[in-house]
């Protein structure tokens, strides 16, 4: 999409919210369309809304979901809910938690990867359940996600 009518699209979107200074439903907006968070949209949302880009920044880095989308960073997700957890979700997840050194945020060691759990993917029969990147790959084997991340 063009910058320009990117930029009259969003500015017609926070004009029309009830809360200007929603940003969580403009960075929604944004990812939506996006796909991605670049410096300048930041900017642009905090000169049309008056809220500060620091305050902006802080909402980013609170949702990994927009974490993920203002740099290399990428996602994976494992599913440790009822049916995944104890087929060898948590199992996975512990493994990654250990083998990627993540912080309490969730963040690997080398500042590349984002661990998450999740609770239920909506795929229950063909547990464990991983999302690597935004795809959700089924009945997967610690083995079979670290091949998929390229880890040994
Ligand atoms: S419990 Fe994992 S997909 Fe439902």
């Amino acid at each position: 999409m063009d910058k320009k009518e990117f930029f009259k699209e969003l500015d017609e979107f926070i004009d029309g919210l009830r809360d200007k200074k929603d940003d969580v439903k403009i960075l929604n907006f944004v990812v939506e369309k996006l796909d991605s968070i670049p410096k300048d949209v930041q900017k642009h949302i905090a000169d049309k809304t008056g809220l500060m880009e620091i305050s902006i920044e802080n909402t980013i880095n609170f949702y990994p979901k927009f974490r993920t989308k203002v740099s290399d960073i990428k996602e994976v997700a494992v599913c440790t809910g009822m049916n995944c957890g104890p087929a060898g979700g948590q199992d996975i997840y512990n493994a990654l938690v250990e083998i990627l050194e993540v912080d309490k945020n969730g963040l690997s060691k080398d500042g590349k990867i984002i661990l998450n759990k999740k609770r239920c993917f909506g795929r229950c029969p063909k547990g464990p359940n991983v999302s690597i990147y935004g795809e959700i790959y089924s009945f997967m084997t610690l083995q079979d996600v670290k091949r998929r991340l390229g880890l040994k």
